[in-house]
């Protein structure tokens, strides 16, 4: 059963509240397994840019994984451990700021490597390419799938020139999403058949995300394994950079219910939106899980949650509860320090849920507080 210890009458919302006991239990179960293994594990910045807790994950983690050129500048200045940066294409106003910044480049396709590889190598940084071992292990999922047909996410096997490797130290892959170690397993296996002479040439590879390492039924001995046969066989450095793992089950939003209305099943207005500030729910979708309450159906009063856009379609879920609802009610969503703040907007003017850190010692700490000013600078 989810549960939260803060007083929910005592944040202003909408907010999200970052969990700093959570945060740390998840950060020590990846550092257990980097202190078992020698893998270095670093945060994959887009899914939990809270910078403010960089110092704290630091002192856990090897560093940062970037997407690019913003990232790769606030890792090195709010971390400033090592720094890895991937992104489909690099643009000549920024690669040399982005080298500079991080010490593993990878590159998405051999053109990309040939415009940039010398200046890499002239800044005494390390190259990388990201692979397609071409091994889906999603079904359904599309739009997070980097191995589905016609996908531009690294290079295929029939793309790659094995003759054309001057400076490339590492191979890089990501194909995983929210999954276990068995399909991190398969994955290797096509690697191997796919890339095994060039893994022999390579220095380090690096794992990407999507491995669900800090979720209860993940199987880290199986992850382990899959560690020390890159390490023992090829004599390879690992890497893997997930973002989910890290923040995991790590952050709160909280909402106030402004209304309750009625049209074939009776409906709350919320001060949240799914569309603004938990763009997953639609994107992936998925139903987040909400304290103290049931499936539809499940507790006695049921209801749909939406939110105050316009969008029709910008709903939650629907719920059910013990008691009635009631205007003024605080309702808690869990799981909300990924892909929210990272991702939340402002459609229809929808404000900003301030930035909370919830600290070990029960107290809150406000990281950053949103206004009018927020929506108006962005246009
Ligand atoms: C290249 C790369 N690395 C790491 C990640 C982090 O994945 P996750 O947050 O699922 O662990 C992603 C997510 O899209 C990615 O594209």
């Amino acid at each position: 059963m989810m549960k939260y210890n803060f007083d929910v009458n005592k944040v202003p919302t909408p907010c999200y509240i970052a969990d700093e006991s959570a945060l740390i239990r998840n950060l020590e179960i990846l550092r257990g397994v980097s202190e078992r293994t020698g893998a270095k594990i670093l945060l994959a910045q887009k899914a939990f840019s809270c910078y403010h807790l960089y110092p704290m994950i630091g002192e856990y983690l090897a560093g940062t994984a970037c997407s690019g050129l913003f990232e790769a500048k606030l890792g090195y200045e709010e971390m400033g451990k090592e720094n890895h940066v991937f992104s489909a294409a690099y643009r000549e106003s920024e690669i040399d700021e982005i080298i500079s910044y991080c010490g593993h480049i990878i590159f998405n396709s051999f053109t990309q490597l040939d415009r940039y590889r010398d200046r890499v190598l002239a800044a005494g940084k390390k190259i990388g390419l990201r692979i397609n071992p071409e091994h889906s292990t999603q079904e359904g999922h599309e739009i997070y799938d980097p191995c589905s047909p016609k996908s531009r996410l690294g290079i295929t096997r029939r793309n790659f020139r094995d003759d054309d490797l001057r400076g490339v130290t590492g191979l890089h892959f990501h194909t995983l999403c929210e999954q276990n170690s068995d399909d991190l397993e398969t994955t290797l296996d096509a690697i191997e058949e796919k890339f095994g002479d060039i893994l022999h040439k390579m220095e380090w590879i690096n794992f990407g995300g999507g491995h669900h390492i800090t979720r209860e039924d993940y199987d880290i001995p199986r992850l382990e394994r899959c560690i020390r046969r890159m390490q023992e066989k090829y004599g390879l450095e690992v890497f893997l950079e997930p973002g989910e793992a890290i923040a995991l089950n790590a952050g709160w939003l909280v909402t106030e219910v402004l209304d309750l209305t009625e049209n074939d099943m009776p409906i709350a207005i919320l001060d949240t939106s799914a569309a603004c500030h938990m763009p997953d729910v639609l994107e992936m979708p998925y139903r987040p899980p909400l304290v103290g309450s049931g499936e539809k159906g499940e507790k006695k009063y049921s209801y749909r949650l939406g939110s105050q856009t316009c969008l029709a379609g910008d709903v939650i879920g629907e719920y059910s509860f013990d008691e009635p609802l009631k205007i003024g009610d605080r309702l808690v969503f869990g799981d909300m320090a990924i892909y929210s703040m990272v991702k939340n907007n402002t459609f229809n003017g929808m404000p900003l849920p301030h930035i909370l850190l919830l600290k070990k010692d029960g107290s809150f700490e406000t990281l950053r507080s949103f206004g009018y000013d927020d929506f108006k600078e962005r246009l």
